[in-house]
Parts: structure tokens; C-alpha cells; sequence
């Protein structure tokens, strides 16, 4: 007996072994910065916070608001706690990449899990999924929308990953989040319906217009548009989860101002956006908690295009695409500004980043079309953390801004 443990042990330990020599990174260190991303959170939700508990909401959604916001908690705190165990199987499979703007230190050699996303992206999903136990009666006409909104979603997570392991060429890429829209435009019963702005209905002669398939077409065209954008506005430790928490925010505060003073058909609208982005929020910052600078894990194309997903979803549900364009400012600028690149008019390498300098640990903008790399070109060199707490911060401008134009612009155009 003594001899069979004796074999078995030292089986263990030749497996061991050979596992260690042929990947020596199957139990990745993962750093973890709370405080960093505990102060991010706390900034980027202090105004939604704020106006919950200031404005005079309904009980009913003030309850539901606040089951929605426990789960989304208990979203952080899962996603915090899978990470670890997803990246060791990640890089078993050896999906891992290198921090290129780290290049030429040691920090630069570390295999980095991909694809993390996956991990927020469930979690997302399950989340979603038991929601709807506490929110829905069996007859909810909202019900079918919901269902539609979260296939859409989990689609696109899917397609995010499929892009992940397979790398898909750039102009085939492009198209891909099409195809996760289906779902949400095919269930979709809303209003196809827009309001003419106000200088045009005395040209026009009518206040509405009913657009039909072109709406369901715009529809699509949003979703496309949110997944790209994110996905190419990327590239510096924690900005894709960055910018999402700052958007998805700022759409928070626009909904809960909205809520009050409208109908309620649209308040239901706002309240399905708030029920969508909560968790979103959650997922992210658990993920955000390892992909801050310095990243230990990356998100990957299925955290990008599941992150645009779920926004376009929540604004062609709420009936707020337009504020929701307006949220993407920097976004739509990075888009304008890369397209002679994206569409081949100019050589476009595979990664579009900035060069590091591994003496002074400082970032130089490259000639490539971003804004990435024109924002160290504008204002000179930096690190790496200034250059992503920069963007974000510019994408916090872009945000106040947009509530502004959106006040002056109102009185007119609607
Ligand atoms: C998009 C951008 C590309 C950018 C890349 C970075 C376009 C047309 N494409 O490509 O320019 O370089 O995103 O996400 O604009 N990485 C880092 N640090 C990070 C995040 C990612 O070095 O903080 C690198 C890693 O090597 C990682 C890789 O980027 O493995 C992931 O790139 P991927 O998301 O596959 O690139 P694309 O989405 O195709
Ligand atoms: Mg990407």
C-alpha cells in the first residue's frame, strides 16, 4: 500500500512538473488596485447617487432600482472572484498577450490573459437573467424586448470571443457586431417614429415622421457603430473598461433626471435603461479592478463589443439614441479620425499604438490616426496612467457636455 502512494506521488509530482516546464505562467500573480478603482467608481457614480436620492421617485422603481443595484454588487464581487480562475485557464490555452506599451521592459515580457471580458460577460448575463424574477409579471409586455435585449447581448459576447480566439481581419470585423443587433431588431415593437425637430416642421408640414425599416435599420447601424467604436478606442491599460463605466453613468444621470417628468411609457423606457446599465457598471468595475494600470489581465474584444452592445441596446430601448451619440463624443471623434486609416486610404498596422520609452517610462504619439496618439502629440509626452486618466477625464468633459447641449438644444428642438 505504502508503495502504491509512494507511485502515486511521485506521479503527481512528474505532472507537476512537466506542467511547470511546459507553461511556466499557469498560475498567473494578478494584481488587484481597489483603491484606484474603489475612488473611479465613487467619482463616476456620486452624481447618479446624488439625484436617486434628491429627486421624488416612484417607490415601485425606487425598489427595484435599489434589488437591481444588490445584484449588480453581487456582479462585481463574483466577477472579482472568477477572474483569477478564468485567467489561469486562459493562458492553459494560451491566450495571452503582450503589453506593447510596455515594450522593452520587463513588465513587457508577462503574458497577460486575454479575453477577460468573458468573465464580466457572464456574469453580466446571469445577473440579468435572475433579475427578471423580481421585476417581470409572467404578462409584462416588456418581457419579450427584455429577452431580446439579453440574446442580443449574449450574441455579441459570443461573436467578441469568436473574434478573440480566431483574429479576425479588420474589414470583416467591421460587420460582425451586425449580426448580434438581429435578435433586438427582429423582436423590436416600439416606435418606429421620430419627432421633427421644430425649424423643420414648418418646411416639412408635419410633426412626426414614421421611418419604418429605415428606423430598424438606424437601429442596427447604432449597434455596429457602439461595439467599433469602443473596440478601437483601446489600447491603454483600463480605458475600454473606462470609458465604459464613464458613459454608462452619464446615461444613468440622464435617465434618472428623465424619469420623473415623463410618461409612463417612457418611464418604464428609463427605468429598462437603469435596470441594463447597473449591472453593466458592476461587471466592469470587478473587471476594471484588474485591468487598471499596470494591467494584469486584458479584456479582450468580447468585453469591447459586449460593452457597445449593451449601450446601444439600452439606448434604442430607452428611446434615447441621440443623447446617447452625444455621449460618445470622443468616441465618434476617434471614429472620424480614424477612418483613412480604417478604410485602407492610409497603411493601417495592426496595432495602432503609441511608442514606449523604457528609460524614462514615458509614451511618444505615433503618426497613426487616433486619439490616443494625437492627444500625446497635443499635449506632449506622458505615462501610460496620465495618458488613460487623461482620456477618461476627457470623456467626463464629454459627458457634461453633452448635458449641456442637450439642455440648449431642448427648448428648440423638441
Ligand atoms: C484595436 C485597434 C488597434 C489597437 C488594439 C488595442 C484599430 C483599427 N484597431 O484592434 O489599433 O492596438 O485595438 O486594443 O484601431 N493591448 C495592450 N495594452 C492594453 C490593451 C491591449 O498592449 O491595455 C494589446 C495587447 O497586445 C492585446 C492586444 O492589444 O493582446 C489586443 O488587441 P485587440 O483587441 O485584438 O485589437 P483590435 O481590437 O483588433
Ligand atoms: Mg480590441
Amino acid at each position: 500500500m505504502a508503495e502504491g502512494l509512494i507511485k502515486r506521488k511521485a506521479k503527481a509530482a512528474s505532472v507537476a512538473a512537466a506542467a511547470a516546464k511546459e507553461d511556466p505562467s499557469s498560475a498567473p500573480s494578478l494584481t488587484i488596485k481597489h483603491e484606484a478603482v474603489f475612488i473611479f467608481g465613487l467619482l463616476c457614480l456620486l452624481p447618479y447617487v446624488y439625484y436617486i436620492y434628491v429627486l421624488d421617485l416612484d417607490d415601485a422603481i425606487k425598489r427595484s432600482i435599489h434589488i437591481n443595484a444588490a445584484m449588480s454588487f453581487a456582479g462585481l464581487v463574483a466577477t472579482v472572484y472568477v477572474i483569477p480562475v478564468a485567467a489561469k485557464y486562459v493562458l492553459r490555452r494560451k491566450m495571452f498577450g503582450y503589453d506593447i506599451n510596455k515594450k522593452g521592459s520587463p513588465a513587457g515580457l508577462l503574458q497577460v490573459p486575454e479575453s477577460m471580458g468573458l468573465v464580466s460577460g457572464v456574469v453580466y448575463l446571469v445577473v440579468m437573467f435572475l433579475f427578471q424574477h423580481f421585476y417581470f409579471t409572467p404578462d409584462s409586455e416588456w418581457l419579450v424586448e427584455y429577452n431580446a435585449a439579453l440574446a442580443s447581448i449574449c450574441f455579441m459576447i459570443l461573436l467578441g470571443f469568436m473574434d478573440d480566439v480566431l483574429d479576425i481581419p479588420w474589414r470583416v470585423k467591421l460587420l460582425v457586431p451586425s449580426f448580434g443587433a438581429l435578435p433586438l431588431l427582429m423582436a423590436y415593437a416600439g416606435g418606429t417614429s421620430i419627432l421633427v425637430p421644430k425649424p423643420l416642421q414648418g418646411y416639412i408640414g408635419f410633426e412626426i415622421l414614421n421611418l419604418g425599416w429605415v428606423y430598424k435599420l438606424y437601429m442596427g447601424f447604432l449597434a455596429v457603430f457602439c461595439s467599433n467604436a469602443i473596440n478601437i478606442h483601446a489600447g491603454i491599460n483600463g480605458l475600454e473598461v473606462g470609458q465604459t463605466v464613464v458613459i454608462c453613468c452619464g446615461v444613468l444621470v440622464h435617465n434618472i433626471m428623465q424619469i420623473g417628468s415623463v410618461g409612463l411609457e417612457r418611464q418604464q423606457a428609463h427605468a429598462f435603461s437603469i435596470y441594463l446599465l447597473q449591472p453593466m457598471i458592476g461587471v466592469s468595475l470587478g473587471l476594471l479592478a484588474y485591468n487598471w494600470y499596470p494591467s494584469s489581465v486584458f479584456v479582450g474584444d468580447t468585453y469591447t463589443y459586449f460593452a457597445g452592445m449593451t449601450l446601444a441596446v439600452a439606448g434604442i430601448l430607452g428611446h434615447f439614441s441621440e443623447t446617447l451619440l452625444l455621449l460618445f463624443l470622443p468616441q465618434i471623434l476617434n471614429f472620424l479620425y480614424s477612418t483613412p486609416q480604417l478604410f485602407k486610404i492610409i497603411p493601417c498596422p495592426r496595432h495602432r499604438l503609441p511608442i514606449f520609452d523604457p528609460k524614462t517610462g514615458l509614451l511618444t504619439g505615433t503618426k497613426d490616426l487616433n486619439l490616443v496618439n494625437l492627444f500625446l502629440r497635443l499635449f506632449g509626452r506622458c505615462s501610460e496612467l496620465q495618458l488613460l486618466i487623461r482620456l477618461l477625464l476627457f470623456q467626463a468633459l464629454s459627458v457634461a457636455l453633452c448635458f449641456l447641449v442637450r439642455y440648449i438644444v431642448a427648448g428648440w428642438y423638441k
